[in-house]
């Protein structure tokens, strides 16, 4: 049975939209917990757009299960993650003018750069996953870096017209999730999956973990946190 790690980002999108108090993702996190999320998710952005270094810190003393800080490969994150020991460190490439991360690392570009990064956190004891396309050169380079796993974007997948198109996505995760298994790397996927189109990827045996937070979120809106991650789980089990 696949993990669901809930991204709970979109609550503080809420939150920070009248820079209010509530609602807290730090508790929309415990709440997801309750109903069964295997881990939480948040995006520490440079640009605070959502997650505050608040809720980070909260996060590390009450996530029960495991804490995955996904962040951009910049000393600044490195410094706070080392300071925070989440469970896990996802990788991602980031943009300010972005509404969301629009696709995977350039490992080829960054190569250095992601080993240096990779190594600093592996000797800090933090399993580091690097969030990439489904192209096999880049799961190979996610080897060779160093890195523990990777989380294959599923961005495109979601987007796809629904048909020929959508299949052909789903295959490139699929193949690249197998190469991904044989070189030994844990197999994680995420971004854009919704009620619809998580069923068929859930059938990919070799993603152990999905990262899924905004159509959870927006659900929520209708009926409340808990039914919506209950209603996930089962979906990638
Ligand atoms: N994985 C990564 C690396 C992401 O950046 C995001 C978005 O923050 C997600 C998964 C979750 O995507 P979504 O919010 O579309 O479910």
């Amino acid at each position: 049975m696949a993990r669901l790690s809930v991204n709970v980002d979109h609550v503080a999108t809420v939150r920070q939209a009248r820079l209010a108090s509530e609602p807290d993702p730090v508790l929309a996190a415990l709440m997801a917990e309750l109903a069964g999320a295997d881990g939480i998710t948040v995006h520490l952005r440079e640009d605070r757009r959502h997650i505050q270094d608040r809720d980070l810190q909260i996060l590390r003393r009450t996530v029960k299960t495991r804490l995955n800080l996904e962040m951009a490969s910049i000393k600044e994150m490195l410094d706070i993650s080392f300071e925070v020991k989440p469970d896990m460190v996802t990788l991602v490439p980031e943009k300010r003018q972005e509404l969301t991360t629009e696709g995977g690392l350039d490992v080829k570009t960054h190569f250095e750069g992601l080993k240096k990064f990779a190594a600093s956190l592996k000797d800090a004891s933090i399993p580091v996953n690097l969030f990439i396309d489904p192209l096999p050169d880049s799961v190979k380079m996610a080897h060779r870096i160093g890195s523990d796993g990777v989380e294959i974007h599923t961005g495109r997948y979601a987007a796809a017209a629904a048909g020929r198109e959508r299949e052909s996505e789903l295959k490139r995760i699929q193949d690249c999730a197998l190469l991904a298994r044989r070189l030994n790397l844990r197999v994680h996927a995420g971004h854009g999956l919704d009620y619809r189109n998580v069923k068929a990827i859930a059938g990919i045996k070799e993603i152990e973990e999905f990262a899924i937070g905004f159509s959870i979120i927006a659900r929520s809106v209708y009926v409340g946190i808990e039914e919506a991650v209950r209603e996930r789980t089962r979906l990638v089990g």
